[in-house]
């Protein structure tokens, strides 16, 4: 049986999780379902599925929750994130995109349409009080923010609720006119428990000792960590003349949506970074791009994203090494900068940890 970690609300005394916490496998397994299988997972893009009959399948977080999803664009134009699993015996439904009007099974024919309401089933004429609503394809919530689409099984907040201040701090920036860029997308693999990455996602303490360039690019003296219910943003103000968002001192926007995704708001444009558990010590990062202003890209806070991903990497394997030591157990956080780290420590304890 495991002890409930508490992680104390006055940061001034708090303790952070301790070791075990990272390397117990029992405590991995349990956070994915009480954590993960109730959170909001970045899907891609609306551009995806632009047309009435188009169908996208696809897994919540692969590698972890592996959850079989279909976004299906009906033919009156509504998108919805329909379960990719038939309601019969369980086949998956559809194994490649494409554009279609019905959903229709290979393994015995049942039939849906793109709204997942059962149709049709041969051979059940004698089935008895058929179909019943449990016929129909189960829904996932759906949350779009001007086109970026997100979903979750069972959300534990509401995604207005979820994105909400994030929309508010960056309602300035024309979202809708960001485009995904493949080539400056990039899957990330790491050698350790996945919220060791996002521990260290959370404070900008360690950009003047791990990120010597990127400290030239902002001003650590003004960098701020702001709180709201379910995420924060670290705001990082430009060193210099160094690249920043017009009319402000601004050079990035890092927003942390729990449990494990990312939203960085540069000069350029956007780079959604999704952290996805492997394993209790393996962890795959996405580095998804959506460019604005290509003319920045490469410059400023944001732009050189693959060496500050390869210094951070090399710093959180170390920190996997290390709290594997019988000699450490657990340590405190800087009032001043580890804010961000306090508050993921409190949700996660909170939610079963
Ligand atoms: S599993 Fe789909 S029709 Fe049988
Ligand atoms: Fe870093």
């Amino acid at each position: 049986m495991h002890r409930r970690v508490r992680i104390d609300s006055d940061i001034r005394r708090a303790t952070t999780l301790p070791a075990s916490f990272y390397t117990d496998r029992e405590r991995f397994a349990r956070l994915r379902e009480s954590v993960f299988a109730h959170s909001w997972q970045f899907v891609g893009d609306e551009l995806q599925v632009t047309a009435p009959g188009d169908v996208l399948p696809f897994e919540l977080l692969p590698g972890s929750l592996d959850e079989p999803l279909l976004l299906a664009r009906g033919l009156d134009g509504t998108l919805r994130c329909l379960s990719n699993v038939c309601t019969h015996r369980g086949n998956l439904l559809r194994s490649e995109a494409g554009n279609c009007r019905k959903l229709r099974c290979r393994y015995h024919g049942r039939r849906f349409g793109l709204d997942g309401r059962f149709e049709f089933m041969p051979e059940f004429e004698q089935a008895a009080d058929f179909p019943r609503p449990d016929d129909d394809l189960p829904q996932a919530a759906l949350g779009s923010l001007d086109g970026l689409l997100f979903a979750g099984l069972q959300p534990v907040v509401d995604f207005a609720a979820w994105i909400g201040p994030l929309r508010e701090r960056i309602g300035f920036l024309p979202l809708s006119q960001f485009r995904a860029e493949p080539a400056h997308s990039h899957d990330y693999r790491l050698a350790a428990h996945w919220a060791l990455y996002v521990d260290n996602y959370l404070e900008g303490f360690h950009i003047p000792y791990v990120h010597p360039d990127l400290a030239k690019a902002v001003d650590y003296e003004s960098y701020e960590t702001e709180l709201f219910a379910w995420g924060n943003v670290q705001i990082a103000r430009a060193g210099g003349s160094e690249c920043r968002f017009d009319g402000s001192d601004i050079a990035a926007y890092y927003f942390w949506l729990f449990p494990n995704t990312m939203l960085n708001f540069y000069p350029w444009g956007l780079s959604v970074n999704v952290v996805q558990p492997l394993d209790l010590d393996s962890t795959r990062v996405l580095f998804r791009s959506y460019v604005w202003r290509p003319e920045l890209l490469g410059r400023g806070a944001g732009g050189a994203l693959d060496r500050v991903e390869l210094e951070d990497e090399a710093v959180v394997e170390a920190v996997q090494r290390g709290i594997r030591s019988r000699l450490y157990r657990q340590g405190r956080f800087s009032p001043a900068r580890e804010r961000g780290v306090h508050q993921f420590h409190r949700l996660l304890s909170g939610m079963g940890g």
